[in-house]
């Protein structure tokens, strides 16, 4: 098979590190060298490299959260130079690739910050707070039958798109973690605009929304004024319309 010119050739990065041992420490950036990396390999495969080295040399890895490696999870959560998730147009850390930067780059590495995220260590945040969120009431209680039973109440095609693109949402927390008010309102009103637009959560959406912004004052998220930071770090590009949805939900549920 042909080999492409830059098949072999590798690069060595420089990272930044957030280090902190637990929720309970003070925590310190470090710096280390990334060596042997492809533009081939993903950034969690960079920092896998890097945490190899590391245990070869008796030092503790980086610890930081992943799962899916596929974009659809929402648990990959770091702040890549002031950006979180790295800057690439919807693209979460784990699909980010190292064929964006080039050999001898300085990379910062950090966990969200927010109040409502407190770091567990290094890079791990506690993301639970969005759990309750959920818990609160981002459900539908209704009997929705089986499968086919979804096809027997007729939605339109544009309230489908609607709801679906609301659905994106996979729970990242990026949104907060780029807010300066560490406001949660882009993730709500993705929940809220997705269950009330469909006839099945429409039934409870008055009692949904208070809940929902109840549990995210008290998991002490801000609020929203108007910075759109949240919309240009979603790696799902969840429109900031599902804020104004989220209000206007809000409104009804008070005074209607
Ligand atoms: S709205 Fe976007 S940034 Fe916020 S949690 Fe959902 S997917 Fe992540
Ligand atoms: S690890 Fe699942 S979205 Fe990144």
């Amino acid at each position: 098979m042909m080999q492409g010119p830059n098949e072999h050739r590798t690069m060595t990065l420089k990272l930044i590190v957030w280090r902190q041992k637990g929720p309970d420490h003070s925590g310190r950036f470090e710096t280390y060298l990334a060596r042997n990396i492809t533009e081939h390999h993903s950034f969690l495969e960079m920092l896998d490299v890097v945490n190899e080295d590391l245990i070869r040399e008796g030092k503790e890895p980086i610890a930081f959260d992943h799962d899916c490696r596929e974009g659809i999870c929402g648990t990959c959560s770091q702040v890549i130079n002031g950006i979180p998730h790295g800057g690439q147009l919807r693209t979460t850390v784990c699909q980010l690739h190292m064929r964006h930067f080039r050999d001898g780059d300085t990379i910062y590495i950090e966990p969200w910050r927010a109040r409502a995220f407190p770091i567990l260590k290094d890079l791990l945040v506690d993301r639970s707070a969005f759990d309750r969120i959920i818990q609160a009431g981002g459900y539908i209680s209704a009997e929705t039958g089986a499968a086919p039973d979804g096809n027997s109440i007729l939605i339109s095609k544009e309230d489908a798109d609607y709801a679906m693109d609301a659905a994106e949402c996979i729970g990242c927390g990026a949104c907060v973690a780029a807010c300066p008010n560490s406001a949660a309102m882009l993730f709500t009103g993705a929940k809220v605009a997705h269950l009330a637009a469909l006839p099945q959560g429409r039934v409870e959406a008055r009692q949904r929304v208070g809940k929902l912004i109840e549990a995210m004052h008290e998991c002490g998220f801000g609020n929203c004024s108007n910075h759109y930071e949240c919309q240009a770090a979603c790696p799902k590009s969840i429109d900031v319309k599902f804020i104004s949805r989220l209000n206007r939900e809000y409104l009804k549920a008070i005074f209607l």
